[in-house]
């Protein structure tokens, strides 16, 4: 059949979110993609494990990299995480046959995105990743094509929804930091080793992203100034909203004159902005370019739906252009053409 056939390797709090859209939504999703979206082969760890959902009509492979090598699939959609092992082993090898690829993966990414990107690029296959940074707000699709021909002069936001969920129930409910940790996990927002969010990475991996997409230059994600929020008291908060100001985890990439400067720190925020009154697991991001100006995007920032949402719109790009009818350079400027990056001293 005409339909595009999708395999999603990791069936968590993404995977599963994404599997039930798609088989609710089936009808819609053909209209408007022109064709269907039918997901034809499935793995995640444990295959005797309850998930809510219906995956009895659908190939059950042992591993991803099987998967990714042998399945009956036109898409390889991976939702498992890690910059390394299977995650990295079996996006390659899609890859390498030519399969499309869509990946929620920040930590990838930032490890070997514009590897990754080289190989999409040479066997002519589109690697989609909107919801490797801030969940479901469309911030690549906004700096792939939105803003061509502008130049970015600064990235910056909010952009792990675990830090601000914590930040913000610790200061309007005066929980404690554990409390609101545990609840994020509980939630589905937090990552399997929540070290990588409360300590700046998860952060910092998404800025790597942007700062590569925004400025053409090779993803530097070690390069950063990290600092997450686990020194963070609510005495620190309370004194900070009393001299006007809340404390938010913010990512920044920055054109200066000696370079690019790219932080990841908690920022004292003047309460009257925007970006201050951004709660919860929102995210915001705020990119300034010559033409545009200040664009400013607020929304869900991390989440089953929310996640499965920009996941899915990927999936639906795919599906809408034919294969060899719409090439979408894997990060923004050909892998080839990106500049070295250079750090600001
Ligand atoms: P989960 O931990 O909920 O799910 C991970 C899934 O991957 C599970 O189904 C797990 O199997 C499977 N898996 C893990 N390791 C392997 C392996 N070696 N072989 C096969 N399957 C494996 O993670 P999330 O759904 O929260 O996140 C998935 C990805 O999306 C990550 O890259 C994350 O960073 C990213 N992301 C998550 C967001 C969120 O809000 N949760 C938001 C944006 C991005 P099993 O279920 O059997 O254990
Ligand atoms: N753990 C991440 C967060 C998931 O809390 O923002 C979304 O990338």
């Amino acid at each position: 059949s005409d339909a595009l056939k999708v395999g999603i390797a990791g069936l968590g709090t993404v995977g599963a979110s994404l599997v039930r859209i798609i088989q609710n939504r089936a009808n819609e999703l053909a209209v408007t993609c022109g064709r269907a979206i039918e997901i034809t082969a499935v793995t995640a760890r444990d295959r005797n494990r309850d998930r809510g959902i219906d995956i009895s009509g659908i190939a059950w492979f042992d591993t991803p990299e099987k998967l990714a090598a042998e399945a009956d699939i036109d898409v390889f959609v991976e939702l498992m995480g890690g910059a390394n092992g299977p995650a990295a082993n079996s996006v390659r090898a899609a890859l390498e046959r030519g399969l499309h690829v869509v990946t929620a993966n920040k930590a990838l990414l930032a490890a070997s995105g514009v590897e990754l990107a080289k190989i999409a690029e040479e066997k002519g296959a589109l690697l989609n990743f909107e919801a490797a940074v801030a969940g479901g707000i469309p911030v690549i699709k906004a700096l792939r094509e939105s803003l061509t021909g502008n130049t970015v002069s600064r990235v910056y936001g909010i952009m792990n929804g675990t830090c601000n969920y914590i930040l913000t129930r610790m200061e309007k409910e005066g929980l404690s930091f554990a409390d609101c940790l545990r609840e994020a996990q509980r939630l589905g927002y937090a990552e399997a080793d929540p070290a990588f969010d409360i300590e700046g990475n998860d952060t910092a991996h998404k800025l790597a992203i942007l700062t590569t997409l925004a400025f053409g230059s090779e993803i530097a994600a070690d390069e950063i100034y990290l600092e997450g929020i686990t020194n963070i008291s609510i005495e620190d908060i309370r004194a900070a909203s009393d001299l006007g100001y809340r404390i938010k985890l913010l990512g920044v990439a920055q054109k200066t004159e000696s370079g690019i400067e790219q932080r990841v720190h908690p920022t004292m925020v003047p309460h009257d902005t925007v970006i201050a009154q951004v709660d919860g697991v929102t995210n915001a991001v705020a990119i300034e370019s010559d033409i545009l100006g200040e664009l400013l995007m607020v929304g869900p920032g991390a989440g089953g739906n929310a996640t499965a949402s920009a996941v899915l719109g990927d999936i639906a790009d795919i599906a809408k252009s034919r294969p060899g009818a719409q090439r979408v350079p894997v990060l923004g400027t050909p892998a080839a053409s990106l500049a070295p990056y250079k750090r600001a001293r």
